[in-house]
């Protein structure tokens, strides 16, 4: 079910927390259209301009203000985009037939989409080749200062609070020993550094909300006393290793095989951070929402964490996967 018609259907006030990886705007397609308050008809995260993607999740994430808690909060994943003149080989917005090499995903990423009539993305006017396009930030403006809200064209409707910006690095140099731990995706660009990391967005209905920091503090270094914990700060790492479902460890992603598997391309989140993220913002028993479920990671460690979850997704394959892990979890589902 598309995420705004899910979430119409939940009771007002009945979810602890959301925490959500929406599509990236202008990156990959997952071939769900939808119509939107607006009158617009098409997938999230291809809309002609950034501000009108950023009207879109806002209507999103609208309904899930009122499906909230008022003591609940909000975590959205985000990162930006280039804007990019058509034709330059090498890219995934490269035109017809390209046959160069594709930053996200690889060739099977790129063979798969060269079948969908609408793959390649547009060049947004107005906004200069190669810059990015800067979608978090008017994410972030728009949800928390009603101005960039009319800005971006969406009806009056609440303002977020929010508490933190974190960055989730998926690797971190050194810069004194220029020693490089993790392991991000290569980018082949020469003329600019790679983004080795996303943001997520911590956001509350009020000032006062359920954090309890002291769930994600760690061992303090200034201390030799091992129970003495320390703030985790706001750059999270993960190191991106590819384990099994069943693995029991906090890092594991969903192993994929990438021949068999009809949703190896949705970004999946690896567990860590999932687990990271409602460590100090649930308790057991609370109710976790996802509207952009896509291979049920969320769904997959709030059952673990005897938490329950609502998972909203409109793809069919993404269904499918979520379906299938959720069974192995032991978990509901609806969706
Ligand atoms: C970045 S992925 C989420 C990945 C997820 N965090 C995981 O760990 O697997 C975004 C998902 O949103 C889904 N999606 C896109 N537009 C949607 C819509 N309008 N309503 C519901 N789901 C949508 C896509 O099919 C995709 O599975």
């Amino acid at each position: 079910m598309d995420a705004l018609a899910g979430l119409k259907t939940i009771t007002s006030e009945s979810v602890q927390v959301c925490l959500t990886s929406p599509p990236f705007y202008l990156m990959r397609r997952y071939g769900t259209t939808s119509a939107w308050p607006d009158g617009w008809h098409g997938e999230l995260g291809h809309e002609p301009h950034p501000n009108d993607f950023v009207r879109h999740l806002l209507h999103v994430f609208d309904e899930v203000w009122r499906v909230l808690r008022d003591d609940g909060c909000l975590w959205v994943n985000l990162a930006d985009t280039f804007n990019n003149k058509q034709g330059k080989k090498g890219t995934t917005n490269a035109p017809n037939g390209c046959n160069g090499r594709f930053a996200a995903g690889g060739k099977g990423y790129a063979t798969a989409l060269r079948k969908q009539p609408e793959f390649f993305k547009h060049y947004v006017p107005g906004i200069a080749h190669k810059s990015e396009m800067g979608v978090p930030y008017r994410f972030h403006l728009a949800m928390t200062d009603p101005a960039l809200r009319r800005f971006v064209g969406a009806p009056e409707g609440p303002q977020w609070t929010c508490r933190r910006t974190i960055i989730w690095a998926k690797s971190l140099v050194a810069l004194e020993s220029q020693k490089a731990e993790g392991n991000a995706m290569p980018e082949p660009t020469r003329d600019r550094p790679s983004r080795n990391y996303e943001f997520l967005f911590l956001f509350s209905k009020q000032p006062d909300y359920l954090f309890d920091r002291s769930a994600i503090d760690v061992p303090s270094r200034a201390s030799s006393r091992n129970e003495d914990r320390a703030n985790a700060g706001s750059v999270w790492q993960t190191q991106a290793k590819v384990l099994s479902d069943t693995d029991p460890g906090p890092e594991a992603l969903l192993r994929i095989n990438p021949e068999a598997s009809p949703y190896r391309h949705v970004a999946m989140w690896p567990r860590s951070l999932v687990r990271t993220m409602l460590l100090p913002t649930t308790r057991e028993g609370d109710t976790v929402l996802d509207p952009f479920a896509g291979s049920g990671t969320t769904g997959q460690v709030a059952v673990e964490m005897n938490r329950k979850a609502i998972l909203i997704e409109s793809s069919p394959a993404c269904q499918a996967a979520l379906t299938d892990r959720l069974k192995r979890s032991n978990g509901q589902l609806f969706y």
